[in-house]
């Protein structure tokens, strides 16, 4: 596979690399993968099947019935299933399901955006251009607190800060592809910056990538 025309945005929760991403999908005209949206899924399903979060097995079976599952649910998008998410992506059996299918989408004729934790190091390591998007977890926090409240949740911005700090611990911790950038990823500090600077700045980090690029 050649990931020439794939752009990979990872970095921790609320950094900005789902704005940035489909940003970047709208103006290549790129389908966008929100990975963490299926980690997302599999915590949810899971949860609503009676399973538990640290039953390995059960969190894989529920992975492989994913490419069946219509991704375009509220509930996944809640803060608890923020926090499920990261407790089954802890799991290599669910990783490993979940690769397959993450690389036939960067695999697409014309390439893609892939959103992640883990898509320049793991899943598309040879992508023609790699983001990495921080901010700190001060402003992080702030983001999702808007995002959840205006979502009709109720949560306090000191709990919200805590889940931050404790998703980055866990995301960064673990043994199975941890949060971390390529050693080849543009790091792009979102924390000054408004949605349209970020936009900007992931842009001339991909254009100047794509230039570097030998032919
Ligand atoms: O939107 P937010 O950044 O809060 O989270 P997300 O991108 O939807 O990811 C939710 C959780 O899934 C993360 O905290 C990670 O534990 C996990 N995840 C992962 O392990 N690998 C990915 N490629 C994407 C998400």
């Amino acid at each position: 596979m050649s990931g020439d025309q794939v752009i990979t945005v990872d970095g921790p929760a609320a950094s900005g690399k789902g704005t940035i991403a489909s940003g970047l999908g709208r103006l290549y005209g790129l389908p966008v993968l929100d990975s963490g949206l299926l980690y997302r899924a599999v915590g949810v399903l899971l949860q609503r099947a009676g399973g538990g979060l640290a039953d390995a097995a059960a969190a894989a079976a529920v992975a492989r019935g994913l490419r069946a599952v219509a991704l375009d649910d509220e509930a996944f998008r809640t803060r608890g299933a923020g926090e499920a998410a990261s407790q089954v992506a802890v799991h290599p059996e669910v990783r490993q399901v979940l690769l397959a299918l993450q690389r036939d989408f960067a695999a697409q004729p014309g390439g893609a955006v892939l959103d992640g934790r883990d898509m320049g190091t793991v899943i598309c390591p040879d992508a023609g251009a790699k983001l990495y998007v921080t901010a700190s977890p001060e402003v992080r926090a702030e983001r999702r607190w808007r995002q959840l409240t205006g979502q009709g949740e109720s949560v306090g911005l000191d709990e919200v800060l805590a889940d931050i700090r404790r998703r980055d611990a866990r995301d960064s911790g673990r043994a199975a592809a941890p949060m971390a950038p390529a050693p080849d990823a543009v790091l792009l500090d979102t924390s000054e910056m408004t949605i349209d600077q970020a936009a900007d700045a992931a842009r001339r980090i991909v254009e100047a990538a794509r230039a570097g690029q030998t032919p």
